[in-house]
């Protein structure tokens, strides 16, 4: 059985959300195995056993958050050349931006030697003050089908071998 490994960050919990659809359609769509990590939590063995991957994270101050840097920074080298060709997608929370940190994970994700199967899917609260921005998020349920769509996508191609 192929397995989907989502790693994902989350400070207000939208990105949780966004990875929680994605892998909740993804598992009751296709039989694969769906794994849920926090990126403070995921090892290189976590990356190296799984067939395809869906990388969530916030957008923090034009960038990935930290924590999902520190993730990548963990375990870059031990998974260069060992994960080459493999499927992944993006989801990005971000208050109205979100492009910086796209293209951050797109970047990495080239030196991984992956395989984007779709765009970044960028989802924006809207927060603008620092009150909303710290206030916890909840995610509209057309953003949560749309990141739904990804997750089922990845895991059907990951299953049928289109990936
Ligand atoms: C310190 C900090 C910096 C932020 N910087 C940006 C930013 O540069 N661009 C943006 O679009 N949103 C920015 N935001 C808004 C977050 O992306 C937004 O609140 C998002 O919902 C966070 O995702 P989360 O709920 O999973 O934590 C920032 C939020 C914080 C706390």
């Amino acid at each position: 059985m192929k397995t989907l490994l989502i790693v994902f960050h989350s400070l207000t919990g939208g990105t949780r959300q966004m990875a929680e659809a994605a892998g909740r359609s993804a598992a009751a769509e296709s039989g694969v195995q769906v794994r849920l990590l926090l990126a403070l939590e995921a090892e290189p063995a976590d990356i190296l056993t799984a067939d395809g991957y869906i990388f969530a994270t916030p957008e923090n101050l034009a960038a990935i958050a930290g924590l999902m840097k520190d993730f990548f920074d963990r375990n870059y080298y031990a998974a260069l050349e060992r994960i080459n060709g493999r499927p992944y997608a993006t989801l990005i929370c971000a208050g109205s931006d979100g492009q910086n940190a796209a293209r951050q994970i797109a970047r990495i994700a080239t030196g991984w030697r992956l395989r984007p199967i779709a765009e970044p899917l960028i989802v924006c609260t809207h927060a603008q003050t620092p009150e909303a921005i710290l206030a916890p998020k909840v995610i509209g349920h057309h953003a949560l089908t749309r990141c739904g769509q990804l997750g089922a996508a990845l895991a059907s191609g990951m299953e049928m071998g289109i990936f």
